[in-house]
């Protein structure tokens, strides 16, 4: 065994002319738009965006959570399905759920005992993944209501949240001020891109929490999907899933996507299955290839792109089939697998990982992209 430890904005109004081109070339002009999707309990209005491509394809973000709802893309025959495991309603999200389609901040994965310290001051977290805090404590970011406003782009659709966090919220020190934009170009990338600031130096380190399913949400589980992720290591945990502080390779170990291989040949030799954190190849802050998945019985295929260290893969391994998802699907074990982009876990007590401290004048960038094709 191995440890691991409806308002449009659309591009077509005053060009009738370019909307008839495009109509002819079977595409639609690129829009975003918003509906009410429902309110919290303590009264909040939620808002529901959906994003359309000019080649149909679509994705619905809420502002609970800033969270990808749905995201719809076309197999090898053009047949659309839905790939990202969710919920029809706000109730069904606001019942709990293990962070589906999340922003997860304002420290995504986990930190040893929910403490570090900065400058000598040591800060006290939630230990909500006993012993340890996990994705932001208690009420992270994918719990807060996020301000949202679509935004214009050339080649797509896109629309921007917001999210004031303030100091002390969950125990972590300084006003953070975040931003997430999700652009659905007409490329068929699903792009997200962060910004933050803060007042007072504090740790971020935001991510992207779809759990996909290539062949459709609810339809099977992913371990026929084939993986090929850029790192040559990782970074091995103890049993609670808290880095060593090793950067171990993955070659002999299966961990090692480096050429592709289906999540589930030898996921029976994890422990648990699949969720670790992968040192990617690549050694500059430039979005570079990430990882690579394909399903072979719909041909599609996502790649994911990101300027982070670190890539998280996570194959679902609590999903129970206790909970009822989109259109009745229930979600058992390995139904969905995640990869997401950040820093190392634990990175605020391990200074020989890249660095997730944000100080007052400076800012937090990341982009992510997910490229949807067929083969
Ligand atoms: C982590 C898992 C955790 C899951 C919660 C993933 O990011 O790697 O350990 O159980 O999130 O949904």
């Amino acid at each position: 065994m191995f440890k691991q430890g409806v308002m449009v904005v659309a591009a077509c109004a005053s060009l009738l002319l370019g909307c008839a081109t495009v109509e002819a070339e079977d595409t639609v002009a690129p829009s975003a738009a918003v509906e009410a999707f429902g309110q919290t309990p303590e009264g909040q209005a939620v808002d529901l965006y959906t994003l359309t491509n000019s080649n149909g394809l679509r994705a619905r973000i809420m502002t609970y959570g800033a969270l990808l709802v749905s995201m719809e893309v076309p197999d090898r025959d053009g047949t659309l399905a839905d790939v990202v495991l969710g919920f029809d309603s706000l109730e069904d999200y606001l019942a709990g759920h293990p962070y589906f389609g999340a922003t997860v901040g304002r420290y995504a994965n986990r930190i040893a005992l929910g403490k570090f310290s900065i400058e000598g001051t040591e800060y006290t977290l939630a230990t909500n993944n006993a012993p340890n805090h996990l994705h932001g404590g208690n009420v992270g970011f994918d719990k807060r209501v996020w301000a949202a406003e679509i935004a214009e782009v050339e080649n797509g659709a896109a629309v921007t949240f917001s999210y004031t966090s303030p100091d002390g919220e969950e125990g972590y020190p300084g006003t953070v001020t975040s931003q997430v934009t999700y652009t659905l170009t007409n490329d068929n990338e699903l792009k997200v891109g962060y910004k933050a600031t803060t007042d007072k130096a504090t740790h971020v380190n935001l991510t992207h929490h779809s759990y996909f399913n290539l062949a459709g949400q609810g339809n099977g589980d992913i371990l026929s999907h084939v993986l090929t992720v850029e790192a040559d290591h990782y970074t091995p945990t103890d049993a609670t899933y808290i880095p060593t502080g090793e950067i171990a390779p993955v070659a002999n170990t299966p961990f090692d996507f480096t050429a592709p291989h289906t999540m589930g040949e030898r996921i029976g030799q994890v422990e648990g299955g699949y969720d670790l954190n992968y040192v990617l190849n690549s050694k500059d802050d430039a979005v570079a290839l990430a990882a690579k998945v394909y399903e072979p019985t719909t041909g599609r295929v996502m790649e994911v792109w990101t300027d982070e260290p670190g890539l998280q893969f996570y194959t679902g391994n609590f999903l129970d089939g206790t909970l009822t998802g989109k259109a009745g699907k229930v979600y058992n074990k390995n139904f969905g697998f995640c990869l997401e982009a950040q820093r190392f876990p634990d990175t605020p007590n391990r200074p020989n990982f890249p660095t997730s401290l944000l100080h007052p004048g400076e800012t937090y960038t990341q982009t992510t992209v997910h490229k949807f094709y067929t083969k």
